[in-house]
């Protein structure tokens, strides 16, 4: 089968390969997919980038996310059928083996019917974006009637965010430091308000928006930047829900002075979430697909033999949407 693979850490056009590879084969418990797209996270090129530790294993084929078809099933799997298409998250977390190539054998557990009306490309978008933006959406409790503060909602995980929220029955107020464009995609994948985090007093801003109240819940890319502005705006008893730290790896969080007195703080890691709340992810994420209320923004789409290129694009590029490899 072709593959694409890296055996050392480094940047994207120095190490990674394509080529051809033995096509692995079902064992007990899982499913073969045929891939058709593979999608590009942060942590993909991250890891691959990272020249402080050594490749995780000997040949790393990369990427956790993809949709296919089901080529082959191995024993004791109950619940597919050969031809079905489906999607799949965590293929490469723990495994060498991950998406970036025509086939790829996994635990049925990781895989998940695909909607009919997504494409494999969208459906390469569900694994770490989708379901990032799902859990963080849901992890405080019922939203309906409530009001979310999604900060980088042009980001894979924060438009996800934000139409899940709307999904819920939220009021969505965002941001953006991309300007006018970046603004008008956000209205478009159903925020009420967006608001431009380098030129608006933001605190202000979502005060006013809330009648002073401030907003129950915030979806954060970058917490430890955005900690000193997101105490001032949660409501008594709201939550934040920190699903990145760009800027500094620590949190300084105020112990008195925040407006919300009580305060939940949920810091999330979509690899490892418990099989109870996989299970509702995965379920959330096709029944808002089913129901037509999820965009996808995809940003680029390269052929397999440009894995490296792509690679290259997802990290040089942010906000502008997933890139996927088609297989
Ligand atoms: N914990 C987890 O399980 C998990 C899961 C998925 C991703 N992540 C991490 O989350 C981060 C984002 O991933 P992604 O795929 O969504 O990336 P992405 O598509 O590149 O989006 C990142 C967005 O962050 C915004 N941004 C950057 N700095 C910001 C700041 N200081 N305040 C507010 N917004 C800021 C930008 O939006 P604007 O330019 O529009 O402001 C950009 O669109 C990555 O570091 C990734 O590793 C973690």
């Amino acid at each position: 089968m072709r593959a694409g693979w890296y055996e050392k850490t480094g940047p994207a056009l120095e190490v990674i390969r394509t080529g051809e590879m033995d096509a692995p084969r079902p064992g007990p418990d899982e499913v073969l997919l045929r891939v058709r797209a593979s999608g590009i996270n942060p942590s993909d090129y991250k890891r691959r980038s990272n020249l402080k530790v050594p490749a995780e294993f000997p040949r790393v084929t990369p990427h956790s996310d993809g949709a296919g078809v089901v080529a082959a099933l191995g024993a004791g799997v109950t619940g597919f059928r050969e031809g079905d298409r489906v999607w799949c998250f965590n293929a490469q977390w723990g495994r060498p083996f991950g998406t970036a190539a025509e086939y790829v054998a996994l635990p049925a557990r990781l895989v998940r019917p695909l909607p009919a009306r997504t494409s494999f490309i969208e459906g390469a978008c569900f694994g770490i974006p989708a379901m990032t933006g799902y859990h963080a959406v849901h992890i405080a409790g019922a939203i309906a009637g409530k009001t979310v503060y999604v900060p980088g909602a042009t980001g894979r995980v924060g438009a996800y965010a934000v139409q899940f929220a709307k999904w819920r029955g939220a009021r969505v107020i965002a941001s953006t430091g991309g300007g006018q464009e970046a603004k008008a995609a956000i209205l478009g994948l159903g925020a009420d308000v967006v608001f431009d985090r380098k030129t608006d007093d933001l605190q202000a801003r979502i005060l006013s928006e809330t009648g002073n109240r401030g907003v129950d819940l915030v979806v954060d890319v970058d917490l430890p930047g955005n900690v000193g502005l997101d105490e001032k705006i949660v409501a008594e008893n709201g939550a934040i829900v920190s699903f990145g730290a760009a800027s500094v790896p620590t949190l300084s969080l105020a112990m008195s002075g925040r407006k919300a007195r009580n305060l939940s703080v949920h810091l999330i890691f979509v690899y490892m979430l418990t099989e109870a709340a996989f299970e509702a992810t995965c379920a959330g994420i096709n029944a808002a697909e089913d129901a037509g209320a999820l965009k996808h923004r995809i940003g680029g789409v390269f052929p397999l033999a440009d894995l490296a290129k792509a690679h290259d694009f997802a990290e040089h590029t942010t906000g502008t949407g997933h890139v996927v490899v088609e297989c």
